[in-house]
């Protein structure tokens, strides 16, 4: 068994389809271990997307994450890590596979519904980022 953690971005809980992520993630074979609603503040947002801070689009991701509420979950199945970024499909929703969240639901490149860890060492730096052991079930 595996863990990965996962976002449900600021776009998708804005247009009310939390519920509609989650059908997929449960679909998908995984078990939620933790979760919660959350805003992330500027400084917050900055930290967690560090490994990004040269890029050109960091500013505006950084804004986009903490301009409202966002739901943030540890996720468990075999294979997690790789296994939750196929279900939400390629960063950007025009070159994603049918059937993948990002397809479905994603509006951009930025406003694309769905974070994920790409490697276990994320994993291990993002989960604790956000969630205390006590609150993983
Ligand atoms: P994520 O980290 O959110 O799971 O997405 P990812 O691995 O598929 O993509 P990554 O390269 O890590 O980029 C992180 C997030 O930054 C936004 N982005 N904007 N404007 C742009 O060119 C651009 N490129 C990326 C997206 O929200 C992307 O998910
Ligand atoms: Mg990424």
């Amino acid at each position: 068994m595996e863990r990965t953690f996962a976002i449900i971005k600021p776009d998708a809980v804005e247009r009310n389809i939390v519920g509609k992520v989650l059908e997929k993630v449960e679909t998908a074979g995984f078990r939620i271990v933790g979760m919660k609603k959350i805003q992330l503040s500027k400084k917050e947002a900055e930290g967690f997307y560090y490994v990004h801070k040269e890029r050109p689009f960091f500013g505006d991701l950084c804004s986009f994450m903490s301009r409202s509420p966002v739901v943030v979950m540890v996720l468990e199945r075999e294979n997690a890590i790789a296994g939750w970024r196929e279900v939400m499909g390629a960063t950007n929703p025009a070159n994603a596979d049918a059937g993948t969240i990002r397809k479905e639901f994603g509006l951009g490149i930025e406003e694309n519904t769905v974070h994920g860890s790409d490697s276990p060492e994320s994993a291990a730096f993002e989960i604790p980022y956000f969630f205390s052991q006590l609150e993983l079930f």
